[in-house]
């Protein structure tokens, strides 16, 4: 026979803190809801931002062959990429400014004016590039010469193979004494 103890208790029985017991299930059960959940969200979080952080993903451009070029004479290279914003991707038609020098390297120039990006063009006249809407001036090493712009006309890195010239394109933010890529 089971004697009963104060409180209710019955001598001899296993003693279970129900309460404990229950709180730790409690535990459990939310502990693997919230693993759940997070096994599910990651995926999903990168399949929704994952295209977001590609946006800036940037790859070698062929522009023209190095031999179209003649030396000290920049010639604005124009070109068809696909550009990618998020989900979507477009045909686009851009252009950089190419100078070929003497040792056979190329300089390449962004299309923008460092002022407000605005398109400049090649003076061959006055050989300078100019700025039409406010009036910058740059020599054909791309140093401002005249006008607001702050700084010197943005470089895009090159490579040449087999006598292609590759561009990996860039954009800059604009009005800033240094170039800040966006
Ligand atoms: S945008 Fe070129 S001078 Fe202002």
């Amino acid at each position: 026979m089971v004697s009963q103890q104060p409180g209710g208790s019955e001598e001899g029985a296993v003693h279970t803190p129900l309460g404990s017991r229950r709180s730790f299930f409690r535990w459990v059960t939310r502990a693997a809801a919230g693993l759940i959940g997070l096994g599910l969200a990651i995926p999903l979080a990168g399949y929704v931002i994952s295209p977001a952080l590609r946006r800036r993903a940037q790859s070698w451009v062929e522009v023209g062959r190095i031999d179209t070029l003649s030396v000290g004479e920049p010639a604005q290279l124009e070109y068809v990429t696909i550009v990618r914003d998020g989900y979507i991707e477009a045909k686009t038609q851009k252009a950089v400014w190419a100078v070929k020098q003497p040792d056979g390297a190329v300089t390449v120039f962004a299309p923008l004016c460092t002022h407000l990006g605005c398109g400049y063009h090649w003076d061959m006249t006055d050989r300078r590039f100019k700025c039409p809407c406010h009036g910058s001036v740059y020599d054909v090493t791309g140093e401002v010469l005249a006008g607001p712009a702050p700084r010197a006309l943005d470089r895009l890195p090159t490579k040449i193979e087999e006598g292609r010239l590759l561009v990996m394109y860039k954009e800059f933010k604009s009005g800033q004494k240094v170039p800040i890529e966006l």
